[in-house]
C-alpha cells in the first residue's frame, strides 16, 4: 500500500503536468465564495476527478476543481470546493490537498469558510478574521504514525493563524473600505445545525463562531510549515440566536451577497503577500 507522501507525491505529478504556473499562495474557497475563481486571470482548471489520489466532492455548491492562475500578477491556486468530515471521508482525506499543496510549493494558505455567528455583534453578511480555532472534533488530520518527511510528531498550534498575515489582511481591509471583524471560530462535525445548547455551550468557551470545515485544513497546513490566514463569512446567527431555522440555501444566498467584498478584499490581500 502506498503511504501518503507517495501519493501526493503522484498528484502533484499530475497537476504540474497541467499546469506551467509556479504558486506559491493558495485559497480554500469556502460555500458560497467561489466567485474569487472569477477575479483569476489567465485561468486553468483542473477537476479533483482527474487528480490521482483525491477525493470528491458532494455537496452542492461546491464545484470539485483546481483553478490556477493570477491575481493582479500573483499565481495562484484556489480549491473550489473542499471535503468535509461530516461527508464521510477522514481526516487525512479532507486534508489531503493541502499535503499536496506543500510538495506543490505553497508556502501561504487563504483558508475561507461559511459559518454560522455565536458573537451577537455580528450579523448576517459580516464578514471575519478568523484569529483561532476550538477543534470540537474529536480526530484531526495528524493522527496516525507520524512521516518526518511532512511535519514534526508534535506541532505547535499556538499561531494557528499567522499574525503577521492577520495584520496585512486589515490594513487591506482599511486601505479598500471593507468592515470586518475578529473571532474564534469553532469547527463541529456536522452535518446537522447545532443545537442551541451546543451553541451557548461552546459560546461560553470562547467562541465567536460556528462552521463544520476550516479546521482540518489549518492544522495540517501548521504542521506542513505553511503559513494560514483565515476569513469567514458569518451567513446566518448560530441555533438560538437567530429565530428561524436554518437552511442551506439561505447560507449560500448571503455568502454570494458577501462575496463581493470578499473578493475584492481576497484579491488585494493575495497581491500584497504574494
Ligand atoms: N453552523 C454550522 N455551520 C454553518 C452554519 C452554522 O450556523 N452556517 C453556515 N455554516
Amino acid at each position: 500500500m502506498k503511504n501518503m507522501y507517495d501519493k501526493a507525491r503522484e498528484s502533484v505529478k499530475y497537476i504540474e503536468s497541467k499546469m506551467n504556473l509556479k504558486p506559491k499562495i493558495a485559497v480554500i474557497l469556502g460555500s458560497g465564495l467561489g466567485d474569487l475563481a472569477g477575479v483569476i486571470e489567465n485561468k486553468e482548471y483542473i477537476n479533483y476527478k482527474d487528480i490521482p489520489n483525491f477525493p470528491k466532492s458532494t455537496v452542492v455548491g461546491h464545484e470539485g476543481r483546481l483553478v490556477l492562475g493570477e491575481i493582479k500578477g500573483v499565481t495562484v491556486l484556489a480549491m473550489q470546493g473542499r471535503f468535509h468530515y461530516f461527508e464521510g471521508y477522514t481526516m487525512k482525506e479532507v486534508a489531503y490537498p493541502v499535503f499536496v499543496m506543500k510538495l506543490l510549493g505553497i508556502e501561504k494558505l487563504i483558508v475561507t469558510n461559511a459559518c454560522g455567528g455565536i458573537n451577537t455583534s455580528f450579523s448576517p453578511g459580516t464578514l471575519m478574521i478568523i484569529t483561532d480555532f476550538i477543534n470540537l472534533v474529536s480526530d484531526n488530520p495528524l493522527i496516525g504514525i507520524n512521516d518526518e518527511r511532512f511535519g514534526p510528531r508534535f506541532p505547535d498550534m499556538s499561531e494557528p493563524y499567522k499574525l503577521e498575515l492577520i495584520d496585512k489582511a486589515k490594513k487591506v481591509a482599511d486601505e479598500i473600505g471593507v468592515e470586518y471583524r475578529e473571532g474564534v471560530y469553532a469547527g463541529f462535525m456536522g452535518p446537522y445545525y447545532e443545537t442551541a445548547a451546543e451553541i451557548r455551550a461552546i459560546g461560553g468557551q470562547g467562541a465567536d463562531a460556528v462552521g463544520m470545515s476550516t479546521v482540518p485544513e489549518t492544522i495540517a497546513a501548521n504542521y506542513l510549515g505553511i503559513e494560514v490566514l483565515g476569513i469567514s463569512c458569518i451567513t446566518n446567527m448560530a441555533t438560538g440566536i437567530q429565530k428561524q431555522k436554518h437552511s442551506h440555501a439561505r447560507v449560500i444566498e448571503i455568502a454570494k451577497k458577501a462575496s463581493v467584498d470578499f473578493c475584492r478584499w481576497v484579491a488585494k490581500i493575495i497581491e500584497d503577500i504574494g
